[in-house]
């Protein structure tokens, strides 16, 4: 397969423009298809990417090719689709439209519907799964950071071997999956932190420091897995950095215990928040229907109620709303208590 040609991001905003961007540092030639306003902040500014490890590059405008016409699909020898869940059936009407039918095309995205969806659009043997582990925050204008550690996971299969080196020399270590099904619910099952970050207002650091938030999260997370169990999806052993029972065990820690425990283990540095934080702050909608709302759905096809996940839900749409978005932990806590016995969507 010839690598010399075009990748073309796909939605790039924050994890398209950070990995794009390392992809293009390492020399290969990316183009990124996204909305004017990202455009007119490299326009301006450039293109700054950094790290929590100090590693930074920076190109200037005229060196990032970032189009808004779709049209650009139709260049295209690979496509990363980095769109936000709700933006996918957009993405694969463009892609049926412009690009050519024997372009892989991976999914970089959260969520466990994406890729099932574009396979079903654009057909099994093109799609890959991937897997963005860390977290990427849209710092400044043209200035896009990476706030956590993980190693970047795709699928098994001889699409994107000809890609992995590059990958690696562009400082993101590929993680070959064999379970994408199970990596994508145990993905999931630590996205529950984001509207919990988002809900605290709050750095990540900050929130995951204070117990009240913990205890949230270890309600969710707990709640998901009783659900994920009873339908009989296997996880990985690990999920991030232990398995997910353990993590549940973790949380729960007094502070100081959870601090040298974890905090040791996993690092997250000052500037790092969810993106569900940054999509209220930017008034845009949030992908909660594709996170705590898939634990609810799942829930449902099991027969029962997931009251955690649905509060989460309902506390993130009453913020899209304008409503609160700077719980304490122990108020959000007594929310989610209160959860348990009145019901799940009560209304916020
Ligand atoms: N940020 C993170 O730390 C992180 C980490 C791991 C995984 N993820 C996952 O990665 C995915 C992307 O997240 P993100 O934070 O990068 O989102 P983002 O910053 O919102 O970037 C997506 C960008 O794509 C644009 N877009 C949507 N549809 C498009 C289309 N058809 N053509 C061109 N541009 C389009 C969006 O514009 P509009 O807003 O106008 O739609 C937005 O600017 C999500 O599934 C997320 O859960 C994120």
């Amino acid at each position: 397969m010839d690598v010399s040609k075009r990748i073309v991001i796909h939605g790039a905003g924050s994890v398209g423009c950070y990995i794009g961007g390392w992809l293009a540092a390492a020399g290969l030639p990316v183009a990124y298809l996204g909305r004017s306003g990202v455009q007119s902040e490299i326009a301006a500014n450039g293109m700054l990417l950094t790290d929590q490890e100090g590693r930074q590059h920076r190109f200037g405008p005229d060196e990032v090719d970032y189009q808004t016409d779709p049209q650009l699909l139709s260049e295209a020898t690979l496509i990363l689709v980095t769109v936000k869940s709700e933006g996918t059936p957009n993405a694969i009407a463009e892609i049926q439209r412009h690009a050519r039918e024997d372009v892989p095309v991976v999914s970089l995205q959260n969520g466990v519907r994406n890729v099932a969806a574009l396979r079903a659009g654009l057909g099994d043997a093109r799609v890959v799964a991937g897997m963005v582990p860390f977290n990427v925050a849209h710092t400044k204008a043209g200035h896009w950071h990476r706030g956590t550690s993980g190693e970047l996971h795709v699928e098994y299969g001889p699409l994107l071997d000809p890609y992995v080196p590059w990958f690696e020399k562009a400082g993101l270590p590929v993680v070959r999956m064999a379970d994408v099904v199970g990596t994508q619910w145990g993905k999931l099952l630590l996205n529950l932190n984001n509207p919990i970050n988002a809900l605290s207002g709050l750095p990540l650091r900050v929130q995951l420091g204070e117990s009240g938030y913990r205890q949230c999260l270890a309600l969710c997370i707990e709640e998901a897995l009783q659900c994920i169990t009873e339908a009989g999806i296997a996880l990985p052993a690990d999920i991030g950095l232990v398995p997910p029972a353990e993590l549940i065990t973790l949380l729960r820690l007094p502070d100081e215990d959870y601090g040298r425990q974890v905090g040791q283990r996993h690092k997250i540095d000052e500037q790092a928040r969810s993106s569900m934080w940054e999509d209220l702050e930017q008034g845009r909608p949030t992908e909660i229907e594709y996170l705590s709302g898939e634990i609810v759905a799942l829930a449902a096809t099991l027969g029962r109620e997931a009251p955690f996940n649905a509060k989460a839900r309902a506390l993130i749409r009453a913020a899209e709303r304008g409503g609160r978005r700077d719980w304490t932990g122990p108020e959000l806590l007594q929310q989610f208590k209160d959860a348990a016995g009145t019901g799940a969507d009560a209304d916020c």
